[in-house]
């Protein structure tokens, strides 16, 4: 029997972040213009946009979210964090009554990138993604990556799996993922991208010149969940890059995880502190070390 303090089960959250991204990316794609959508915002650089549809794709995946699940946090990347609406007031030392963890009710918080690769969905290219991650007591236990102009729905939960389906979920023929094994570094097919600040991107592009005659080659896809999926996949050997965030990572990583691949920081440091880097295990650790020795972590 369950609980009521029991932690939710991972597949009851996926088909929430599922049906969530599906729908979504289906209204991204709908509703985008023929031309070029408006920028209504800019970020961290006049590079860095936000069009109107970001944040209707989020309030969108909100109000699903608390639709099922009212009590639970949203952390989105253009609204920040939101309780829901039937939240418990925070939990921590000043509040005895509401512990978190093994001897509190769950704590889940849903992390959301309501258009990841907004760049490419300004410009109509197809590799841009709505993903949706579910954390309990802190740790990603399910995420969905839907990528509306690939057809494809990414998904997994820990300990499950990963799997390529389409949208709406179960509407397809689900595959199971596996990442690219046996693959030396000077033969992989490297994904990575880059931030939108300009020195940043110059030490970005130091490391990637120095990278690039030690590989087969680049790719710059523009969406780092898509990257992620894709190690997923198989249709990239690793992926790396300085600078994301939770929301672009937090579904995308547990799909490569759970399809075989490690995904870390740079010297024992997490995912995106400030680097992430994604492969099957020898080739993560080859990739690693030569980005440990040029520094990708180093002062931009
Ligand atoms: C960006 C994309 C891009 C990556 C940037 C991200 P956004 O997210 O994931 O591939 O290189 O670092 O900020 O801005 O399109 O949500």
């Amino acid at each position: 029997m369950i609980a009521p303090g029991d932690p939710p089960a991972p597949g009851d959250l996926l088909a929430i972040a599922c049906s969530a991204a599906c729908e979504a990316g289906e209204m991204l794609a709908e509703r985008r213009p023929a031309g070029r959508p408006e920028v209504v915002a800019v970020k961290s650089s006049p590079t860095d946009v936000v069009t109107e549809l970001d944040r209707t794709a989020e309030d969108l995946i909100r109000q699903r979210i608390w639709e099922r699940r009212p009590g639970d946090a949203v952390l989105g990347e253009e609204e920040g964090e939101v309780a829901g609406p039937a939240g418990r007031p925070a939990a921590g030392p000043d509040r005895p009554d509401r512990p978190d963890g093994p001897d509190g009710p769950a704590r889940v918080r849903w992390i959301v990138d309501p258009l990841d690769g907004t760049v490419n969905y300004l410009y109509g290219l197809a590799d841009w993604a709505v993903s949706v991650a579910a954390e309990v007591n802190s740790e990603v236990v399910a995420g969905a990556v839907a990528v509306p102009r690939l057809g494809a729905l990414f998904a997994a939960t820990a300990g499950g799996g990963a799997w390529r389906d389409s949208c709406p979920a179960g509407g397809g023929q689900p595959v199971r993922l596996r990442c690219n094994t046996g693959v030396p570094l000077s033969r992989a097919l490297v994904a990575t991208g880059f931030g939108y600040e300009a020195e940043v991107r110059r030490e970005q592009g130091r490391v990637v010149g120095a990278l690039l005659p030690r590989v087969r080659d680049i790719r710059r896809g523009g969406s780092a969940a898509v990257d992620l999926c894709s190690v997923a996949a198989g249709t990239v050997d690793a992926y790396y890059e300085r600078g994301v965030h939770l929301w672009d990572i937090a579904a995308g990583a547990l799909i490569a995880r759970e399809a075989g691949a490690e995904v870390t920081g740079l010297r024992g440091r997490s995912p995106a502190d400030p680097v992430i880097l994604a492969a099957a295990p020898g080739l993560r650790a080859e990739l690693h070390d030569v980005l440990a020795e040029l520094g990708a972590d180093g002062p931009a």
